[in-house]
């Protein structure tokens, strides 16, 4: 099998989807590899669980930094010294630079807990509820300078059960996450999709018409 591609991982708090990309990327056919996680909070539960794995690990605290721009200087480079090829964001919760963004154009992901284009931005469960919805999901798509947007990879739809809690439905959508993400970028990493246009294209075909993911996790359906 070629290279595993170097993943960088950008978080902020608990790291929960960092640590299905760092359980994923054990099995010997991943095609990822962890290479650095930085983290934007000092302190985290997400370093905490680098550190346990092994990985190498950077604090980069934006308030030590005069603007975005100075901040996102001091993560490129390290990224760069780390040999970074792909970029994932697991809950990091700064606005990015259009530079920034656009120096890592087609490399970079992130997770959302909505079905996009649906619920963009912050407090997506309870407006989930507030709306009545019955189904949403999470999704991981390429990021782009605007907030939630971007060529979609993969969405994972999840039921809203009557009676749910905000909790309880975050609950339900990060364990969906926690499949959704190291299943998207292994389609990334391996070069089975990839971006033209404004849309990801390669994508293996869903088995049967009640697929919950889409594309289908191998073996599931
Ligand atoms: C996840 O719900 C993710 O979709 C959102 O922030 C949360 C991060 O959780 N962007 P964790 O830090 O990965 O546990």
């Amino acid at each position: 099998m070629s290279a595993k591609k170097r993943v960088g991982v950008l978080i902020s708090g608990r790291g929960s989807n960092l640590q299905a990309l760092i359980d994923a990327a054990r099995s010997p056919d991943y095609p990822a590899e962890i290479a650095l996680v930085i983290s934007n909070v000092p302190d985290v539960q997400g370093l905490a669980r680098a550190e346990q794995a092994g990985l190498a690990t950077t604090v980069v605290n934006h308030r030590d930094f005069p603007t975005r721009q100075a901040f996102e200087a001091v993560l490129d480079e390290a990224l760069t010294g780390a040999g970074v090829e792909l970029l994932c964001n697991a809950g990091f919760m700064r606005l990015l630079t259009e530079s920034f963004v656009a120096s890592w154009l087609n490399r970079h992901l992130n997770i959302h807990p909505s079905l996009l284009p649906a619920f963009k931005g912050l407090h997506t469960h309870t407006r989930v509820l507030e709306a009545g919805a019955t189904i949403t999901g999470c999704t991981v798509h390429f990021v782009r300078a605007a907030v939630d947007n971007g060529p979609i990879v993969a969405q994972a739809a999840v039921p809203v059960h009557p009676g749910d809690t905000e909790d309880a439905l975050a609950a339900r959508v990060l364990q969906a996450e926690h499949k959704l993400y190291p299943h998207a970028l292994r389609l990334v990493a391996s070069g089975q999709v990839h971006v033209e246009g404004e849309y990801v294209v390669g994508m293996p075909q869903a088995e049967g018409e009640t697929a919950l993911f889409s594309p289908p996790l191998p073996g599931t359906f």
